[in-house]
């Protein structure tokens, strides 16, 4: 099937299910900067707020985050006048799409999914419907804007390759080339930022310890503080990135300096070959103040005005049924219901 008769298109989503994270920030916000900026692509970015309640979300909590994701993504970098910035649930196609979505996907490739198994857990009795259904509805916020390009963190790749093969079956069952083959875009240094104090683990906003992760909202005292204690080993850095192999929390604190950089682990090392940690960390804390402050700052100064973001994400939506309801309507048409 021709890729090309597609806009390329981007579109990624974070669930505003609590706070943000330095992993968040490079894994995913800063990579939608980076597309938004190119220019190749019209971009479309979400806080997935239908996907969030999947497990039990506090009201008040649940409206408080997906105003704090919004006030991240632009404090980031993410303008309206660039990108279109939505909410999930203000776009209803989102949720419509996911339906016939549902219809087409089968039970056991929701069922080999590893991140239902890791969130369901023993349990899965007690989960809820729509976390097993979770997979459809993100194909669905993916393909109801046709997007050729999802810019996500390694943990979300077979939830991409589902939403090929959703796309795949759906383009079959009804003999049309009608959803496209969206590419995941998974690259660069922050794919994987791991726990400050334990690089075998994710840096989470779940992780009991807080210092184990650097938050969005930190300030630079906190932010400075937490890279000082970070966990590493009593050798310096290698003089190669080979070195870094078995060095776990040494590699994590060279890739997180390479991404706030923009530049490459390679880079970092050539030139901080044989750097002690006493010198290493200040700089990376130095690094990461300066990247991070200003978007902390323009977080909280943007979360003092909460009409100002919702201004902005019901203008996001208006533009964003531009592109979902005619793609919508054509779905309907292809499965045969009256009146689209
Ligand atoms: P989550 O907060 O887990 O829903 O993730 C939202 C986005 O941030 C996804 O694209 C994740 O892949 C990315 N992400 C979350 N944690 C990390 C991490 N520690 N390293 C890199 N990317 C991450
Ligand atoms: N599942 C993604 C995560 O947990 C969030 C998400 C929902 C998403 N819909 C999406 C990411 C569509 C990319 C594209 O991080």
């Amino acid at each position: 099937m021709s890729e090309t008769k597609f806009t390329p298109r981007v579109f990624s989503g974070i669930q505003p299910s609590g706070g943000l994270t330095l992993g968040n920030y490079l894994g995913a916000i800063k990579r939608f900067v980076d597309m938004q900026n190119k220019g190749t692509f019209q971009t479309v970015y979400c806080m997935v707020d239908m996907h969030a309640i999947t497990v039990w979300q506090d009201p008040a909590r649940l409206r408080h985050n997906t105003r704090e994701l919004a006030a991240g993504f632009i404090a980031a970098g993410l303008t309206p006048e660039k990108s279109i910035l939505i909410n999930q649930s203000q776009v209803p196609e989102h949720a419509q799409l996911a339906w016939i979505f549902n219809c087409v996907a089968r039970m056991g490739w929701m069922g080999r999914m590893t991140q239902w198994k890791d969130k369901a857990g023993k349990d899965a009795e007690a989960a809820s419907l729509g976390l097993f259904a979770y997979p459809a509805l993100m194909a669905a916020d993916i393909l109801v804007y046709h997007a050729t390009h999802v810019p996500v963190g390694e943990d979300q790749k077979q939830h991409l390759e589902l939403t090929r093969d959703i796309a795949a079956k759906f383009n079959h069952d009804f003999g049309v080339d009608f959803f496209p083959m969206t590419e995941p875009v998974i690259e660069g240094a922050g794919m994987r930022v791991m726990s400050l104090r334990d690089g075998s683990k994710k840096m989470s906003k779940s992780d009991p310890s807080d210092a184990s992760r650097i938050n969005m909202t930190d300030d630079a005292d906190a932010i400075a503080k937490k890279i000082r204690k970070a966990k590493t080993d009593p050798e310096p850095l290698p003089d190669t990135v080979a070195g870094l192999k078995d060095r776990p929390e040494a590699r994590n604190l060279v890739n997180i300096y390479a991404a706030l950089s923009d530049t490459t682990a390679e880079a970092v090392i050539a030139e901080h070959a044989g750097a002690q940690f006493g010198t290493f960390k200040p700089a990376l804390a130095d690094l990461a103040v300066a990247r991070l402050a200003p978007i902390s700052a323009e977080m909280s100064r943007l979360m003092a005005d909460p009409a100002e973001i919702d201004r902005i994400l019901a203008r996001g939506a208006e533009q964003a049924r531009e592109i979902t309801a005619p793609i919508l309507k054509k779905t309907y048409e292809i499965v045969g219901m009256v009146g689209a």
